[in-house]
């Protein structure tokens, strides 16, 4: 072939070449055959170097492919400052600094699915601006102790609602093309001996309990990722439990996802081949230093997997199905190319910050209506406690954030009432975590205080008797063993002598509000002579913007509480029963956790569960609610007919207000014990004054059923029902019996 035409030719070819770009990059493909000629492509070692970590927090991608590496960044509040390759460490970057959403109990107090999506979405594009692939988070993991250090990462007691919540969060992110790995699966109720702890929950609690709010998560949310916990589960880690992983997530539920290890979480090769785990973070990372040991290579799921494979210990379809899953992960990330383009440090992530936790702030009391605050050009306004000023974004663990701002307490009610007023000051109260630091980042504040607690509380009580209002705002910090990772809290107390100084206020001046800002229910033995009682979360850069708010009215309270707030410690089934931290957990309390411990008076069950100081689902208004009864479009069901229930619904009061309006079912007739009443439904409505709106919930008879492990099956079992709705697990306002019949005889 002539010379000029042989150039041509391979010119042509190449250029052919070039324009038919590998099918695993072609979008009009679906993923599983994009995924399917990848790998294809990958050499043995590349199928292994995607399936652990290569730093920190990445993980490698296949560079010759062009398939980029893979990105994690915590937390489920806000997006981590970044580290160095191989250490936790501070980077020491000047451009990562964040917006701190409220934490997830906060969200989970707002009761709004609305909220849970505007979450999702704008912490999503924060990932997306910062190139991450993966966000750590959301938490799921159910409240079974008011002690837990992590509950403030968390959705609270009932997993109904966590799910539905966690749903939207899912969405919301993933629709920046960044994906949500929730955690920690599961039962990782507790920091204390997290790495080591065995926990035993029968199949009701697991199935009933512990599991729901990640299977809506992972399976109507669609999460693309989700992360083990470390402890154990009946004594094999949850890292690779076979259990959870192979025979419930991917078995039972058939979930297509990516099961990432926690950090440090992977103990065992064959197990790690075998029971589930598909992308291996944080073990011994220091791959710098410590030899060959410590390399990266040295994890369970690279070399020790590469010589097994071929040595024949494991197979070529077990290292497929990971790398499948892991490639699935990427397609949806890495290789996404229509993903937005993200946003960070916007105004509207701000305000996102402030309307979350404005609807998440819950009024507990409010006798006399002494709030909202009436602020007049004479009035005195005392605060007191370290919580005011304290900034709550640094701490806590790996949720732990690198802010451009967040507003304190005290600075949001200056911003509010300043020259509105006669005068607003400020009195220490008492001294809690002076450190203001965490991994490297420091708040710049100096909390040092030399006077003594004593001195503290004289001055507080002499001020407050000039004051027209007293705002005490304490409650719990981010520090080692109250809200924080890695640590439970020892007692069910505020710490730091908080309830001497908040009982000594009271009798001083009755128009004292106590701000509790924490993630966990306290003891509150001063409860009852406190006229206004705020529980008020972590609620990141926005958190004194948000809390003023509410304080004066500008936006009114609808929060309610996502977990029951006990008494004592004592009327906690888990502690009631010895349950907790024996080293190896038996969740003795199964199903009856919170409210679903209730028991209607005269009830057979041993152990009357007292009241609680307040109970879950409960928050006030600056205004009031009237339910109707409650209309079901039908009284007798079959199992496969859904039923609808409806009440109206009106705003009785002088002010506009949002009522978060429970549905609970109760099967007071059942083979197996069951609790009082189980939450089935909620809705968060808007109501001017004298406004009316109809809500409707339809439920099928999923709603209606408990798990039998005897078949293990979810069984809903013919006849009375009750349907209850109310203003929280306690106020229930209306109920309705229905009937369940047996499936008709041609089912
Ligand atoms: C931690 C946490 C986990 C976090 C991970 C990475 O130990 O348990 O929630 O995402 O390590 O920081």
């Amino acid at each position: 072939m002539k010379p000029l035409l042989l150039s041509l030719c391979t010119t042509l070819c190449v250029l052919a070449a070039m324009a038919q770009s590998p099918a695993y990059l072609d979008e009009n493909l679906d993923i599983e055959q994009r995924i399917t000629d990848l790998m294809s492509r990958m050499t043995l070692e590349e199928k292994i170097g995607v399936l652990h970590a290569q730093s920190k927090f990445s993980s490698a991608g296949v560079p010759r492919l062009g398939v980029p590496e893979l990105w994690c960044t915590d937390g489920p509040h806000g997006i981590r400052p970044e580290v160095k390759w191989d250490e936790w460490d501070q980077a020491g970057w000047t451009n990562d600094s964040v917006v701190a959403f409220p934490a997830l109990t906060c969200l989970a107090a707002t009761w709004s699915t609305d909220m849970a999506l505007l979450y999702g979405r704008s912490i999503g594009e924060e990932a997306r601006y910062r190139k991450k692939d993966v966000l750590l988070g959301p938490g799921l993991n159910i409240y079974r102790t008011p002690l837990g250090g992590r509950n403030f990462e968390y959705m609270g007691e009932d997993p109904y609602l966590a799910g539905k919540l966690a749903v939207q969060y899912v969405r919301g992110v993933q629709s920046n093309g960044v994906a949500t790995c929730v955690k920690h699966f599961c039962l990782n109720n507790q920091e204390w001996n997290r790495h080591g702890v065995s926990v035993h929950a029968d199949d009701r609690a697991l199935y009933e309990i512990y599991l729901p709010a990640f299977k809506m998560a992972c399976l109507e949310g669609g999460s693309w990722a989700l992360m083990a916990s470390y402890n154990k589960i009946d004594g094999q880690h949850a890292g690779h439990n076979y259990r959870t992983l192979q025979e419930i997530l991917k078995g039972e539920w058939g979930w297509p996802g990516a099961v990432v290890s926690d950090w440090g979480g992977t103990h065992n090769t064959d197990e790690a081949v075998s029971n589930g785990l598909d992308l291996e973070f944080g073990t011994g990372t220091n791959g710098l230093y410590g030899g060959s040991r410590n390399t990266y290579d040295a994890y369970h799921l690279a070399l020790p997997f590469l010589d097994g494979i071929r040595s024949g210990r494991y197979t070529r379809q077990q290292l497929d199905d990971k790398v499948r899953r892991v490639l699935r992960l990427h397609m949806h990330t890495t290789l996404n190319r229509h993903k937005p383009l993200g946003s960070i440090l916007s105004p509207e992530h701000y305000a996102a910050a402030c309307q979350i936790g404005q609807e998440g702030i819950v009024l507990l009391k409010n006798e006399g209506n002494l709030l909202p605050l009436k602020a007049e050009s004479t009035t005195k306004i005392l605060v007191v406690g370290e919580n005011a000023v304290k900034m709550m974004t640094v701490g806590g663990g790996s949720s732990s954030l690198k802010v451009q701002h967040e507003v304190t307490p005290l600075q949001g009610l200056h911003r509010r009432l300043d020259g509105r007023v006669a005068c607003l000051t400020w009195d220490r109260g008492y001294v809690g975590d002076v450190s203001g630091s965490y991994n490297g980042v420091t708040t710049g504040q100096d909390l040092r205080e030399n006077r003594p607690f004593s001195q503290l509380v004289s001055q507080a009580v002499s001020d407050a008797r000039q004051a027209d209002y007293i705002i005490y705002i304490g409650g719990l910090n981010k520090s080692y063993g109250q809200d924080c990772e890695g640590g439970d809290r020892k007692s069910y107390s505020l710490p730091y002598k908080q309830d001497s100084l908040i009982t000594e206020l009271a009798k001083i001046n009755p128009n004292l509000i106590v701000v509790n800002i924490s993630g966990n229910a306290v003891s509150m033995p001063w409860a009852k002579d406190v006229r206004a009682i705020i529980q008020c979360w972590y609620l990141g850069s926005e958190a004194g913007t948000a809390l003023a708010s509410v304080l004066l009215g500008d936006v009114n309270p609808s929060g309610k509480l996502p977990f029951t707030w006990p008494v004592a410690l004592s009327d906690v089934p888990a502690h009631r029963l010895n349950a907790y931290t024996n080293g190896n957990e038996e969740y003795k309390e199964s199903i009856f956790v919170g409210y679903r411990a209730d028991r209607e008076s005269g009830s057979k069950r041993k152990g009357q569960q007292p009241s609680p100081l307040f109970p879950f689902g409960h928050g006030l208004s600056y205004t009031t609610f009237a339910y109707s009864k409650p209309v079901l479009d039908k009284k007798t069901v079959t199992p496969s007919d859904s039923l609808t229930v409806s009440v109206d619904v009106t705003n009785t009061g002088t002010v506009a207000g949002k009522e978060v309006v429970q549905l609970y079912i109760s099967d007071p007739e059942s083979r197996l014990p069951r609790p009082l009443k189980e939450l089935k439904g909620f809705r968060k409505i808007t109501l001017a004054p004298s406004q009316t709106k109809t809500v409707s919930f339809t439920i099928g008879s999923d709603a209606l059923s408990f798990f039998d492990p005897a078949i293990h099956s979810w069984v809903a079992e013919p006849g009375k029902f009750v349907a209850m709705v109310g203003s929280s697990s306690r106020d229930i306002r209306a109920k309705a019996e229905f009937v369940l019949t047996k499936p008709a005889e041609n089912q």
